[in-house]
């Protein structure tokens, strides 16, 4: 069973990362971390209430069993930093980082590991493991281009949440379902989100 590590951080757009995990942990085991930046965010955006304690009743690990299949979930809070996705021994077949805050990606950019994410995501660079990031601002600056583009350099995947409507999405499920659609080709993670291009 293949493994992948699913970050969620506090840039817009958490709906994406959620439609993302419901496709994959259906193929795959997923090791999800959240920011603590990300938390409201989502349950703002979403109506994903996921504040409150981690573990116990009521929980974030609890209502994240209510929202997903949690049998390959795996949950991890963002300051653990002795848990095994800060090990390059833990293996696994790639990160996502989705929605990718500027913050974020500036750490990862610089390698400035100072929570689970951007370890994880140092460490999945330094095995040449694959790295997905859904950058989300508007407009960027040079800054935010010049990280993406020092990344991309060494193989990271750029991909923002920018809809296409070729596939003539119907409403907003239409464009989640093609952004995350676009997201698992990175991986070549084989889905039915959206109808291809068939050069018609
Ligand atoms: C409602 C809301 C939306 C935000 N959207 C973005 C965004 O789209 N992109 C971004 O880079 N930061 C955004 N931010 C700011 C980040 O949350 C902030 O920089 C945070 O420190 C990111 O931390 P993290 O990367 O650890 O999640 C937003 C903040 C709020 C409150």
């Amino acid at each position: 069973m293949k493994r992948y590590v699913v970050a969620i951080t506090g840039a817009s757009g958490a709906v994406f990362a959620l439609r993302l995990i419901e496709s994959l942990v259906v193929v795959a085991e997923v090791h999800l971390v959240i920011s603590s930046a990300a938390i409201p965010i989502i349950a703002y955006e979403t109506g994903l209430d996921l504040t409150g304690d981690t573990h116990g009743e009521g929980s974030r690990v609890e209502r994240l069993g209510r929202h997903f299949n949690t049998e390959r979930l795996f949950y991890y809070a963002d300051d653990c930093l002795h848990c095994p996705l800060s090990s390059g021994s833990f293996i696994t077949d790639g990160m996502y980082v989705v929605p990718c805050s500027m913050k974020t990606l500036s750490g990862i950019a610089n390698g400035y590991a100072d929570n689970l994410i951007i370890r994880a995501a140092d460490v999945v660079i330094k095995q040449g493991r694959p790295l997905v990031l859904s950058p989300r601002e508007m407009p960027f600056s040079a800054i935010h281009l010049e990280n993406m583009l020092r990344l991309a350099r060494l193989g990271v995947v750029i991909a923002p949440p920018v809809p296409a409507f070729y596939s003539h999405p119907r409403d907003l499920n239409g464009i989640v379902d093609f952004v995350t659609g676009k997201l698992l080709d990175s991986m070549s993670i084989p889905h039915n989100l959206f109808k291809r291009w068939d050069g018609q």
